[in-house]
């Protein structure tokens, strides 16, 4: 990745060259993607309605990956692998899902951001009407007292999905003299008003312990998002991260947040 060196930076280098500026060709200064446009001004007294407008528009487009800026396709999200491990083996619960896909977060709503630019501490809130996780699951253990054992296919979709991204950040002057985000750390909480779940081939496909098994998870689908929720909102804690990470390497943070 090449950082684009101006004719005045390049007069520069001549007379100041050390291995600092050397260094320039590996560092990239890319400005936000087209579709974000120009980052909302630090000092706008609405910078919060600024992120939240910008931020809205974007959702549907970044969803679809966009390699200049290392973002993957993000819905459906391929999650390789995705573990829920409660309690010891004897008297826990373990469930797998491998490739998992995280369908749905193209319909993700940015509802409010929250942002102190002096203190370096942001905090964003989204809503998502649905979103489901598709994949292959196996499970061994104990459900809420019952037995449970299989492996197939798994649906289990989440309704009602509010969830809020917290973080602190730092800037870190880079060799090319410019500040870069650097998330120092990060938070999501997650919550849901609602969990269907279909696991196919419980039991080695026994039809009635199946149905019976779904039948129970279903009716006690809030307990259960208390222990899968913290899976589920480090799965989107992941994305936010990874997203805000890639930008953050890419795009100085003078472009992010200009001054006006
Ligand atoms: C997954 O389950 C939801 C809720 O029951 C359903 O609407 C959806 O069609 C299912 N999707 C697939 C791919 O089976
Ligand atoms: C999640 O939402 C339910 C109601 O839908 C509420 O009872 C519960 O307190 C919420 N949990 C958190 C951690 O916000």
């Amino acid at each position: 990745m090449l950082c684009k060196i101006t004719t005045l930076s390049l007069f520069l280098a001549y007379f100041f060259y050390d291995s600092k500026l050397a260094k320039c060709s590996k560092i990239p200064a890319l400005s936000l993607p087209t579709y974000i446009g120009k980052g909302c001004l630090r000092d706008d007294p609405s910078l919060n309605e600024c992120v939240v407008r910008k931020g809205s528009a974007v959702i549907s487009r970044i969803v679809q990956g966009d390699p200049k800026y290392r973002i993957p396709k993000l819905d459906p999200l391929i999650i390789p692998e995705m573990t829920i491990q409660q309690g010891t083996k004897q008297v826990g619960l373990t469930m797998r899902c491998k490739n998992c896909e995280l369908h749905g977060l193209k319909n993700t709503k940015f509802v409010k951001a929250n942002v102190d630019e002096k203190k370096k501490h942001v905090i964003w809130n989204f809503e998502l009407d649905r979103c489901m996780f598709l994949g292959l699951y196996s499970v061994e253990g104990q459900v809420l007292i019952l037995p449970i054992k299989g492996d197939g296919n798994a649906n289990i979709t989440v309704t009602g999905v509010t969830f809020s991204y917290e973080y602190d950040y730092k800037l870190e002057k880079k060799a090319n003299n410019r500040d870069y985000t650097v998330i120092t750390k990060s938070d999501l909480r997650f919550n849901a008003t609602g969990m269907v779940l279909k696991l196919e081939n419980l039991f080695n496909g026994d039809k009635l312990l199946g149905d019976n098994m779904n039948l129970f998870l279903n009716e006690n689908w809030k307990d259960l998002l208390k222990e899968f929720g913290p899976t589920i909102g480090n799965a989107l804690g992941t994305v936010m991260k990874n997203t805000l990470g890639s930008v953050s390497e890419l795009v100085p943070y003078d472009f992010i947040f200009p001054t006006s």
